[in-house]
Parts: structure tokens; sequence; C-alpha cells
């Protein structure tokens, strides 16, 4: 049975107003079903749990600086889906082939990049969003009509030194109150060509280089080593453009989307000369490496033993203030089912992991 309105990001959506026998209409009943599901809000889904390691990372390394959205409504205006990001009119992921239509003048979104242009009209300068992603397509064990992808955006870059150049150049005349000010308002600035010019760098190599840097941290915090490889690509909404790929499965594959900001996407978006950079990233994907899924279709699973397989079930903490945890682990294969032998192995090798890693003592 399927489900007949939902709200989502306090939008009442009713199915009849999403799934229409009519030609401005492709959407079907399957997918609609997939709406509210939010696997990026359950925080024991793998897809939670990769999301919250990454939100991780941008709080522990840029000091909660990114704003999170993780609740935009999936229904958006062609507009914000393709036009706001400079999507060109004959594009081809524009076709009734390639996206859903709700009506002719409403899609669900192909990428979480229809939120920057609103974002920055919102006047938010670094922000991470994460939502549930509609693209017509076959399916099998790689590829799914609904995937989630988390969009990334920083701007106003600064060069390289800046602040300490800017720093020493007034020590002399400006009283120190006045300095701790302006130190902060240096974030909030926009640099101009010359000053870009002045640190030895433009604005766009710098931004690339930053960009990669953070991407290459990330894929670090959460694979440890992993082989990648940078591919140059083509967006119409950043120049340059590149893409992400990690080894997998004895090939490689495509994780992310990024490059520098197009200047015109800032300019009709109220960030005028601001420097910025902007990624999409794919977490079905990253967590079919990470986890090792064999297949994307499990992410759609309702059978508990894969949505939710380490529990929580005891908590204590006794007189000296030490605490201890008791958790509960489903071990389950996708192939064959698992010997006692093989199991106490898996539990030995966690147990080890957990003991030198979270630095604990095992019971
Ligand atoms: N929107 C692109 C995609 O979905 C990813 C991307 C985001 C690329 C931001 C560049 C910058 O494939």
């Amino acid at each position: 049975p399927v489900l007949s309105a939902l709200e989502l990001g306090g939008v009442k959506i009713a199915r009849d107003d999403v799934v229409r026998d009519d030609p401005t209409n492709n959407v079907p009943d399957s997918i609609f079903s997939k709406l509210g599901m939010q696997l990026h809000k359950r925080n024991q889904h793998p897809i939670g749990i990769l999301k919250n390691a990454i939100y991780e990372y941008f709080d522990a390394n840029y000091s909660n600086k990114f704003d999170k959205f993780d609740d935009l409504c999936p229904l958006v205006s062609v507009k914000q889906n393709f036009d706001d990001v400079l999507v060109p009119a004959d594009h081809i992921s524009r076709s009734y082939n390639d996206t859903y239509y709700v009506d002719s003048q409403t899609v669900l979104r192909c990428h979480t990049s229809a939120h920057q242009a609103e974002l920055l009209r919102d006047g938010h300068t670094h922000f991470l969003v994460t939502g549930d992603v509609y693209r017509r397509d076959s399916i099998d064990s790689t590829h799914y009509p609904v995937f989630h992808q988390v969009f990334v955006a920083s701007h106003y870059l600064q060069p390289p030194n800046f602040f300490f150049l800017g720093f020493f150049l007034r020590f002399w005349s400006i009283h120190s109150y006045t300095l701790l000010l302006e130190m902060q308002m240096e974030g909030f600035r926009v640099f101009s060509p010359e000053e870009w010019e002045a640190s030895g760098l433009d604005g766009t190599s710098y931004a690339a280089g930053d960009l990669k840097k953070c991407l290459e941290g990330l894929a670090r915090h959460l694979f440890g080593a992993v082989e990648m490889r940078w591919i140059d690509a083509y967006f119409p909404f950043t120049n340059p453009s590149f893409e992400l790929e990690i080894y997998f499965q004895e090939k490689w594959m495509e994780v992310l989307g990024c490059g520098v900001t197009e200047q015109e996407i800032l300019r009709n978006n109220g960030q005028l000369d601001s420097v910025a950079w902007a990624f999409g990233l794919g977490l079905e994907r990253l967590a079919m490496v990470l986890f090792d899924i064999p297949d994307i279709r499990l992410f759609w699973s309702n059978d508990e033993r894969f949505t939710s397989q380490v529990q929580l079930i005891d908590n204590f903490t006794n007189k000296k203030g030490m605490t201890s945890h008791c958790y509960r682990i489903a071990y389950r294969s996708m192939e064959c089912s698992l010997t006692d032998e093989e199991i106490n192995e898996l539990q030995r090798k966690v147990r080890e992991q957990v003991e030198t890693k979270l630095n604990v003592e095992l019971r």
C-alpha cells in the first residue's frame, strides 16, 4: 500500500499531486514511496552513519563553521534544479528520460546542488546539504533511481598568509581591540584580484587546491588508506571541475563531483567576487566501499539485521566512574549462512580493533 500523503521539510505532499496520469508527469508509485524515507536521518543506517562521519570531519576541521541542512524538500522547481546552477536549456539531464517531472515546472531534485542558489541568497556562506536525489536509471548492483547526496559549499576563501600579513601591517597603527574585531571579520569579506595577486596565487587555483586538500582529508578520515585518483570533469556550475574515483572491487568507481564555483552563480545570488568551491558526494557508493555492502538495493531493505546491525543494549557506570557498554552485533552474510567458527573469527577481529583503536578494556 502506498501512502496517500506525507510531510517533508514542512511541506505537505499528497500522492495525487506527485503521481498523476498526465503527459507532464513521469513519477511512478514506486518512487513516490521513497520520498519520505530519509535514510540519511537514521543514525543506525549505513547512510546515516556515513553522513554523520562526514559532518564530524567538517565540524572538527572547520570548527563548526558549516551550517547543516538535512530536511529540504526534494520537490524543487526546474529553475532550482537546473537554471540556477546554469544547466544549459538543451542539457540531456533535463530530459523526461533522465529526470522525474511532477509537472513541467517541478521535478524531484536530481542533485542537492538544487539548493545552492537559495542558500546563498539567504546569506549562508559555508553549508552542508544532505538529501535524497532522484534520477531515472536502470537498476543494477551500483545504480538505483534514488540515492543520497551531500552537497558542500565553502565561500569567501582567503588568500593563504593574508591573515598574518594583514596583522603585521596594521600592528603599529591600530588598537588591539579593533584588531581583534577586524580579525573576526576577515572570514567574511571579499578579497580583490589585486590582493589575490599579492599573495602569489589567483583565487581559482587556490580554491582548486584547497578543495582537493579538503576532500583528500575527508577520504582519509573515512577510509584511512584508500586508492584514489582525480579525473578532469565538466559540470555547468563549476570551472575547473573534477571527479574523485576510488578503487573498489577491481574497478575505479566515481564517488563525487566537485569544482570551483562559477562566478555567475555567486554574482546572481549576492556574492560578488567571492572565491568558492563546491562538491556533491554520493553516499551509497561510498558506504558500499566503507561497509563492504555488495549491492545498492540493500540500502532499502527493511530487515533490521541490515538496518541496525549494532545495538547498544546496556550502559553502566560504576562507583569509580568506569563506564561499561554492552553491544549486540548481528553478523550476516549476503551469500551464505555463517558458521560459528566464521563468526567467532569475525568477533575476534572486532574485539581486537575495538581494543586498539578505541583504547578500551574488553570483558
Ligand atoms: N551536482 C553534481 C552531481 O550531482 C555534483 C557536483 C556538485 C559537482 C558540486 C560539482 C560541484 O553529479
